[in-house]
């Protein structure tokens, strides 16, 4: 099948096609708009959206050397995010189809996340167990099989990608804050301080963010501007070990109760150096097989929406030209 693939969910305009087999252009826009206000002005996004879709899919088109009278179908994210992001890229998606008598799928982000797995090689076969983990996300979820899918644990609260921002706005680095976290705590001692780790009492598998992303706040109003200043990486040494050992601790926890032996990785903290390394040491201590996504496609990217779509055409399925966005679509029915 020739597919296009289409990704407008939040402030990233994406479009990727893939041929036969294999995937053959991946192009995402990042808007440079929101840099300034150090978060996504949603407004501001639907706004790039429309200006960046035609050229971002026509440069897919032309990197493919794909004609689009060629293409068999078009996969199209429709959710989760945000509600007018979501209708630019579904809009384009569906007057593009019925321009070229060709079937839309509506894919959910999420699951465009699991599969990200499988964009370059064969992925997990399920049943795996996929820790995703994003800017607004943080789930364990076991895959039963494509397309079923049970949440084993979530955050109460924030999600991993949202605290990583946060920290980074409150040690004034750039936007988006994870890859600067990353960087900056690649310098500093990350025994410095042992901040709250968020493990809830009830559930052993969920996760809460808040306390660790308040611990940091009031630690750095505590020091002097100075101590701030030479103590930054080491704060963000702290913060970044805190947050990801929960991570590794839950996902060891959930392998071991539902006997998986297969972990994949979704979503922009997976680019992240300290857990990549950390779970590769476990999965060898363990004897798991650990999946992660090339890092261009852990961040959003619409190679993993025209993959899940081909999954879901391949198997002869289609969406109606009724399809709405759905703003906070789930993953599974009873989350
Ligand atoms: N190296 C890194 N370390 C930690 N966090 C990172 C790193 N690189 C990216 N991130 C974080 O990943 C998040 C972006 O991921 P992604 O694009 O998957 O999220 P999103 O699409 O905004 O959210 P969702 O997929 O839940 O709708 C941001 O919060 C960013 O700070
Ligand atoms: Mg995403």
């Amino acid at each position: 099948m020739k597919l296009l693939g289409i990704e407008t969910s939040c402030d990233e305009t994406a479009a990727a096609v893939w041929l036969e087999d294999r995937l053959t252009s991946n192009i995402v826009a990042s808007q440079e708009v929101h840099q300034k206000y150090g978060g996504v002005v949603p407004e501001l996004a639907s706004r790039a959206h429309v200006q960046l879709i035609l050229p971002t899919v026509q440069k897919a088109l032309k990197e493919a050397e794909i004609e689009k009278e060629h293409l068999d179908g078009i996969a199209v994210t429709f959710g989760p995010g945000l509600a007018g992001s979501l209708l630019v890229g579904l809009n384009f998606a569906k007057a593009m189809a019925l321009a070229l008598d060709i079937p839309i799928i509506g894919v959910n982000h999420i699951e465009g996340h699991i599969f990200s797995n499988s964009v370059l090689g064969e992925g997990p076969p399920p049943p795996f167990i996929a820790l995703i983990i994003s800017g607004g996300h943080t789930q364990l979820v076991l895959v039963h099989e494509w397309g079923k899918y049970e949440i084993l644990g979530k955050t109460r609260d924030d999600a991993v990608g949202e605290a990583f921002d946060k920290a980074a706005k409150m040690l004034e680095l750039s936007y988006p804050g994870g890859p600067a976290v990353d960087k900056l705590a690649a310098t500093g001692d990350p025994e410095y301080l042992d901040f709250p780790k968020g493990r809830i009492k009830d559930s052993e598998l969920d996760f809460s963010y808040s306390g660790l992303k308040t611990a940091v706040l009031y630690h750095l109003q505590s020091l002097s501007p100075e101590e701030r200043e030479r103590s930054k990486a080491d704060v963000a040494a702290s913060f970044q070990k805190a947050a990801i050992e929960i991570l590794i601790e839950n996902s060891l926890k959930a392998l071991e109760k539902y006997q998986i032996d297969q972990l994949a990785l979704a979503g922009g903290v997976a680019c992240n150096s300290l857990l990549r390394n950390r779970l590769k040491e476990e999965s060898e201590k363990h004897g798991f097989k650990l999946f992660t996504p090339p890092l261009n496609l852990c961040t959003d990217n619409a190679a993993m929406i025209v993959r899940a779509g081909r999954f879901y055409l391949e198997r002869g399925e289609r969406s109606e030209f009724s399809l709405s966005p759905v703003p906070s679509l789930r993953l599974d029915s009873e989350d």
